[in-house]
């Protein structure tokens, strides 16, 4: 008798908490914290955090399947967030958030002219930067509400569909990501997704890192490596000219590790680019990339499936947005390291192919993994 009150006992106090800010699970140590951050419309937005023994915490809202914070200790176990962003919602919805955290999607970066042909049929996007198609078009993936299907404190997988013909793209899109923190501070992002029509898709998160947390205002002393003998040549609206030329030689060479800073200058407006990876020819997961930051010994591993990684320097932040306490974020005050298929594949016959077919599933893994030097 007493067991069966015992039980009663507990399962009236697991679903008393069920609606509250915290949600349990039967295990304690796992239990997710879920903050409230604002509402869009009738929908509410909540803050959930991944934590792990280490002192990394990760905050991820449901707009936008946005990382919000990314919680690192340095060489002397000192905590900071790496990662640009805002103290509020209402900073996210703004209209100049250069898309700081989120999931992009359906296409990440850029189609040419905002078109491209599927099975003979001509498909018109959103024409939103510079005659271009970017990031998905007006609302994508990134200023969406997206599902939560479950979550404890190590992991929490969101949901989207994406309808058929939403910003142009054919098939109803189904969509899940998966982000989840590791005991040894491993920050994994699985993609998967499924389609009723053939449809272009390149799925990538799009975090702002500064591993100084708040100290330098820009990140051009960071070093960074990227295991990429090539790159992908652009014009001058970003665009990919088809070309794939040697990085020797050029100051698009980080195939030893070198200050970000180094040869920026000589590169006009900054580093954009897709770096098309060595991976050794396979489509594995491989580690691609080091970031590295000497004064607070924060070193960031990029681990990857993907074939190439847009590396942009934060070139187009001004010094007018004014993020988490109201630090001014000036150029080059974070990089992005985008893993992704190459910018306006569907229209590069000789790219590699970036059509979802029905019946066939999209699968690819990112993780960014902090260690100290
Ligand atoms: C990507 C693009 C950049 C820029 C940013 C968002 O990294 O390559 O040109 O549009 O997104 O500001």
């Amino acid at each position: 008798m007493k067991i069966q009150i015992y039980l009663l006992l507990c399962a009236v106090a697991i679903g008393c908490n069920s609606n509250s800010s915290s949600t349990s699970t039967t295990n304690e140590t796992k239990q997710m914290s879920k903050e409230y951050f604002g509402k869009i419309g009738n929908d509410s937005v909540y803050k959930f955090t991944l934590k792990n023994a280490k002192g990394m915490e990760v905050k991820i809202m449901n707009y936008g399947a946005t990382i919000t914070n990314l919680i690192v200790p340095d060489k002397n176990g000192t905590a900071g967030d790496v990662v640009l962003g805002f103290d509020s919602l209402e900073g996210y919805l703004q209209k100049g958030n250069p898309y700081f955290g989120c999931i992009v999607g359906r296409y990440a970066n850029r189609i040419a002219n905002g078109k491209f042909t599927l099975d003979g049929k001509t498909y018109t996007l959103a024409q939103n930067n510079d005659g271009n198609s970017l990031h998905g078009g007006l609302k994508g993936f990134d200023k969406v509400i997206w599902d939560v299907k479950e979550s404890d404190s190590n992991h929490i997988v969101f949901h989207y569909l994406s309808k058929d013909m939403e910003e142009g793209y054919p098939g109803n899109l189904d969509v899940t990501v998966t982000y989840s923190l590791s005991a040894d501070n491993e920050l994994k992002i699985d993609y998967s997704a499924t389609t009723d029509k053939a449809t272009p898709l390149n799925l990538t998160n799009h975090a702002y890192f500064n591993l100084s947390a708040g100290k330098d205002s820009t990140i051009l002393d960071h070093e960074l490596q990227i295991d990429a003998n090539k790159f992908s040549e652009v014009n001058a609206s970003l665009i990919p000219t088809g070309k794939l030329p040697d990085v020797k030689n050029t100051p698009m060479d980080f195939t030893s590790s070198k200050k970000v800073g180094q040869d920026i200058s000589k590169v006009e407006g900054g580093f954009d680019h897709n770096w098309v990876l060595n991976k050794k020819g396979n489509a594995g997961f491989d580690k691609v990339a080091t970031l590295y930051h000497a004064a607070s010994g924060r070193l960031m591993d990029v681990y990857t499936t993907q074939p190439g990684i847009q590396f942009y320097s934060g070139n187009f932040l001004d010094g007018t947005l004014s993020g988490k306490n109201g630090q001014k974020y000036v150029k080059h005050a974070a990089l992005c390291l985008e893993t992704q298929h190459f910018p306006d594949s569907p229209n590069q016959p000789f790219f590699p192919n970036t059509i979802l077919k029905p019946g066939e599933t999209y699968h690819h893994v990112t993780s960014y993994k902090f260690s100290t030097k």
